[in-house]
């Protein structure tokens, strides 16, 4: 008896066969990985490299400072400003001057050239938006944001799409702090429900649902 009576002809294929379906298998699984999960598809965790690394964790956890003391405009201004170098400088001029990233830095402010960020969180042009109408009524960056205090590298924490807007102005008392504490990340109150009733009608808050609040 020999092997070719053993097993059927077909069998002296199998391993090609099987490599052609493996091939095929992960072809799709990544072309899948690739659409549905790539940031332009689901923002969530968008988390581009930047020019300089600049830690979030570091200045405000551990140095302590205020966000508004590089994002001065948020509670002015729809738009919520990027620091120029002038206001790194305030410190670096001194501070860590021999790191290899300040000295990058210090080239930037030198040649008076803005530092080239990439932009992290993005609405599409038919959406306005407003940071100070939100800071103002006591909404934290954190609801929007997440913890920046926590992020080495700054990320996309929230879908920001419509829906998500909308849960939010629909029930505003799940979301709303006392105006002092909204750049305080790690704030909890013992009762969100109560505070946030309380401080919709101190506030006099009443976030639209219409169309033409956020497309105007
Ligand atoms: C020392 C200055 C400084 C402080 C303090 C600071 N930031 Fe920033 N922030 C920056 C710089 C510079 C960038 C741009 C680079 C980056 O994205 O990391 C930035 C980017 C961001 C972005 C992303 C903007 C985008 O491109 O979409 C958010 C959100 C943000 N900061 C929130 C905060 C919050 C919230 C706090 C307070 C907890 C804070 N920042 C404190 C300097 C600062
Ligand atoms: C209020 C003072 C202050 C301001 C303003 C400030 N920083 Fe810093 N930065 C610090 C301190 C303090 C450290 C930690 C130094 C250490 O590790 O000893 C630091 C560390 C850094 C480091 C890490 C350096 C290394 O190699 O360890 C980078 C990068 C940096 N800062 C970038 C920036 C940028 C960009 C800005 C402006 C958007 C900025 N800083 C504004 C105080 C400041
Ligand atoms: C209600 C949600 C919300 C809150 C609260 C909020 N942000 Fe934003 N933030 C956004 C959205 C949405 C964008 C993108 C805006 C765009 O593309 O037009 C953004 C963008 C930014 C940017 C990039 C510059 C810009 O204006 O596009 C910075 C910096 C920023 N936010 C910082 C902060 C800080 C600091 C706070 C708290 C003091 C805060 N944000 C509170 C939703 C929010
Ligand atoms: C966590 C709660 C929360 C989220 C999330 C939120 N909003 Fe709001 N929004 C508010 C509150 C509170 C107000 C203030 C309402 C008032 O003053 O009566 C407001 C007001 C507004 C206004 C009116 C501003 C003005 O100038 O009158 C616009 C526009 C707006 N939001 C757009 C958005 C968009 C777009 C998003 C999503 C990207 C969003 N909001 C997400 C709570 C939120
Ligand atoms: C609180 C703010 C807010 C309100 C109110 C709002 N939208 Fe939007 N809308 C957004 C945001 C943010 C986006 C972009 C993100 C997205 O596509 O989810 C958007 C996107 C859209 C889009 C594009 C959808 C797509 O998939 O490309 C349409 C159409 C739209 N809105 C219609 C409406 C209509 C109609 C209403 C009133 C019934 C309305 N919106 C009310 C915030 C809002």
């Amino acid at each position: 008896m020999t092997s070719k009576q053993l097993f059927p002809k077909w069998f002296n294929y199998l391993p090609i066969i099987v490599l052609v379906g493996l091939t095929l298998i992960l072809g799709i699984t990544i072309h899948l990985f690739w659409f549905w999960f790539s940031p332009k598809h689901l923002e969530v965790g968008y988390q581009p490299k930047q020019p300089i690394p600049f830690s979030h964790e570091l200045h405000v956890n551990q140095v302590g400072m205020d966000c508004r003391y590089c994002h001065s405009n948020v509670e002015v201004s729809g738009h919520s400003n990027i620091p120029t170098t002038e206001t790194c400088m305030n410190c670096h001029k001194t501070i860590k001057v021999d790191s290899p990233a300040i000295k990058t830095l210090t080239e930037y402010h030198n040649q008076k050239k803005p530092i080239d960020w990439v932009k992290v969180h993005m609405l599409p042009d038919y959406v306005y938006f407003n940071h100070a109408a939100h800071v103002n009524s006591g909404v934290s960056c954190v609801q929007c944001h997440g913890n920046v205090n926590k992020m080495t590298t700054v990320y996309q924490a929230k879908p920001l799409s419509m829906g998500w807007c909308l849960e939010c102005h629909r029930e505003p008392e799940k979301y709303l702090w006392p105006k002092e504490q909204v750049t305080n990340l790690d704030f909890r109150p013992d009762n969100q429900l109560k505070l946030g009733l309380q401080l919709k009608e101190t506030y006099n808050v009443n976030p639209g649902e219409a169309c033409s609040v956020c497309h105007r």
